[in-house]
């Protein structure tokens, strides 16, 4: 089954095609901004919603009906292919995910089996149920990058320092290697299912890769995300490679192969893209906290983003991270219709 979508201007954008206005979606466009989320979550663990499609497909399709965004993103999360792979963990609202046992030695890699299709099934019937029922818009799949996942498995849960995960990394490089090779085969395989049901465009999340300087990230990360983006080269869809804080590292993002970069607030789209080379297209940039400021001052800024992706051969408006949970979701509403009639052509 494909339905890639090859004409929506959100595909077009990915591929540096001309397009008749910047497509905009938003990293957790489902989620507690909107009441009708907080109302079907109400009683329903957050693992347990990713497993069940009929839920999975009514969340990821509010935001689409409410804000009239250009992409629907998969409602599920990166830690959802690990509980596939066996690890017993939680996530916990406010925090975030927490590993009952965290992976710190070569026993406990043992422990992180490699993932089937099969162990995923819920996700593959989600995104076709999904794909029957978004027409035109086009679904975004997505995973957790080795490194992210591999902090989250190593800390136990969200961390500020990374202490244990950089112990891990410079202390037994041959346990860390093992350790984030297994996690992109993981990673590779819940992509490839989401892609072989439908998905239209893929995204890694390597949330908080910003969190090394750039000669480790070379060393110790790059390799590995770039073997999940290789990997999937030839799949038909465009690839999106996203993290937070990462500027100095934009241009071995770049390296790592993805079609599309992802840049956070912090670094301008245009200066980004002489970071990342001038032949790629980028996704971002208006700072989430922005959209608690008056009105005037998001139309400055979308229009700001909007001019400084012109930049590069393609742009996705977003925001530099995730809809923050207490954004009003009229203010996103309002900013999707900006950069449609701002970006007309
Ligand atoms: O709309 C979308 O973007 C799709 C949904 C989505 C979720 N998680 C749902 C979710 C996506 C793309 C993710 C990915 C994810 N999960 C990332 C990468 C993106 C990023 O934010 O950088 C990361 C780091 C995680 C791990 C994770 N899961 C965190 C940090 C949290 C937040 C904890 C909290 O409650 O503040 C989660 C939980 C989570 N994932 C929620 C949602 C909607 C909130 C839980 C809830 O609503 O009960």
């Amino acid at each position: 089954m494909t339905s890639v979508l090859n004409d929506s201007p959100f595909v077009r954008a990915c591929r540096g095609q001309d397009v008749p206005h910047t497509p905009v979606w938003f990293m957790r466009q489902a989620g507690r901004s909107l009441p009708e989320y907080r109302k079907i979550r109400a009683g329903v663990g957050m693992l347990e919603s990713c497993r069940r499609p009929d839920l999975v497909t009514e969340i990821t399709l509010q935001p689409v009906r409410r804000h009239n965004v250009d992409a629907a993103v998969l409602f599920s999360d990166i830690v959802v292919p690990l509980e596939a792979a066996g690890v017993d963990l939680d996530i916990v609202a406010g925090t975030g995910p927490v590993i009952a046992e965290p992976i710190r030695t070569a026993a406990g890699l043992d422990r992180l089996r490699p993932i089937t299709a099969d162990d995923v099934s819920f996700v593959a019937e989600s995104v076709r149920q999904l794909v029957g029922e978004l027409g035109g818009t086009p679904l975004i799949g997505f995973a957790g990058a080795p490194f992210t996942l591999a902090s989250y498995l190593i800390e136990g849960g969200p961390s500020r320092t990374y202490t244990r995960t950089k112990a891990m990394m410079y202390g037994e490089p041959e346990l860390w290697h093992a350790l984030l090779g297994r996690l992109a085969e993981i990673t590779l395989t819940f992509l490839r299912t989401q892609i072989d049901a439908g998905v239209s465009a893929v995204q890694l999340f390597d949330s908080w890769a910003g969190a090394l300087s750039e000669a480790d990230y070379r060393e110790f990360v790059l390799p590995h995300s770039a073997r999940v983006l290789g990997s999937l080269a030839g799949a038909g869809v465009p690839r999106i490679h996203f993290g937070v804080g990462t500027g100095v590292l934009l241009g071995a993002i770049g390296e790592a192969g993805a079609d599309v970069v992802g840049v956070d607030w912090r670094t301008p789209l245009d200066r980004a893209t002489t970071l990342i080379g001038p032949e790629r297209p980028v996704q971002g940039n208006l700072d989430p906290a922005v959209l608690f400021a008056p009105w005037e001052v998001v139309e400055r800024e979308a229009r700001r983003v909007l001019e400084q992706g012109r930049a590069a051969p393609g742009h996705v408006f977003n925001l530099g991270h995730g809809v923050l949970p207490d954004t009003n979701p009229d203010m996103l509403t309002r900013l999707v219709e900006l950069v449609h009639t701002a970006s007309a052509r």
